[in-house]
């Protein structure tokens, strides 16, 4: 199938809990992460829904007061900044809304969001519900229970076929905190153009993905760099 030219003017940033980070979220993998507190089946399974699902509840709204209580960081910023002279996607694996915060326009999130929630039997309708909990007895319209819209494990990560599509068009890609080790996610990469300039900023991991150049280190020390470069480059190419 013919490839569609790639958008010049196109950057898709791709970020994991790592961006985060610094902005005082734990991450989930790292040392002191969230699985290493609480035991992914748990909160983050159906089978852990339905074994305690008011524990699953406590888990998200525990989640949910804290991403409110802390601030974008610098990478998000520079991030949200490339729109003054970039089309800029971001792709997330995230599901706090510090991009959004940041001042991002158009924020893909392939895990779910912190800040919406849905009925169990019921996914055709999304509620925002801000910062407040989600407790055992809230319904949706149906009458079925709510839950927190995030993506669990065995569940289909969202927009899958749009991020391939703006990852396939991107004449740039930075890859921002992420162990890159949950799939569908991780592979969507390898639909990144050959020609594309290919960043990835991150602590520790174990493979760096094809074409791609490792920039090791904090997202605040090395993202802002990256983007004050490649807007340089914009401006004075135009
Ligand atoms: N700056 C840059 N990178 C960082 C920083 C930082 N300050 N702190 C941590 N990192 C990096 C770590 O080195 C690691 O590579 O961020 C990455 C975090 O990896 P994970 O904890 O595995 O998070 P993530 O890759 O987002 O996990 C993907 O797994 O459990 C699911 O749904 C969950 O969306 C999540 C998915």
């Amino acid at each position: 199938m013919e490839k569609k030219p790639i958008n010049t003017n196109k950057i898709v940033v791709f970020t994991g809990a790592g961006i985060s980070a610094e902005s005082g979220l734990k991450t989930f993998r790292d040392n002191d992460g969230l699985w290493e507190n609480v035991p992914v089946e748990l909160v983050a399974s159906k089978s852990g829904w339905e074994h305690d699902p008011e524990f699953v509840l406590s888990f998200y709204n525990q989640l949910r007061k804290d991403s409110s209580l802390v601030e974008p960081n610098a990478a998000h910023l520079a991030i949200a900044e490339l729109e003054r002279y970039f089309d800029v996607v971001v792709i997330t694996q995230n599901i706090d809304n510090l991009h959004e915060r940041a001042g991002s326009t158009h924020v893909i999130h392939l895990h779910g969001e912190l800040n919406k929630a849905r009925g169990v039997d019921d996914v055709s309708r999304i509620y925002d519900i801000g910062e407040k909990p989600i407790d055992l007895g809230d319904q949706c319209e149906s009458g079925s229970q709510l839950r927190p819209h995030v993506v669990w494990f065995s569940e289909t990560p969202f927009h899958i076929d749009s991020a391939k599509k703006h990852l396939g068009e991107a004449a740039y890609v930075l890859v921002v905190g992420t162990s890159l080790t949950v799939q569908p996610a991780a592979s969507l990469l390898k639909k990144a153009r050959y020609h594309a300039k290919k960043i990835i900023v991150t602590m520790d991991i174990e493979r760096v993905p094809f074409g791609f150049t490792l920039l090791r280190g904090r997202a605040t020390n090395l993202v802002p760099g990256v983007c004050q470069e490649w807007c340089e480059k914009c401006n004075s190419s135009s």
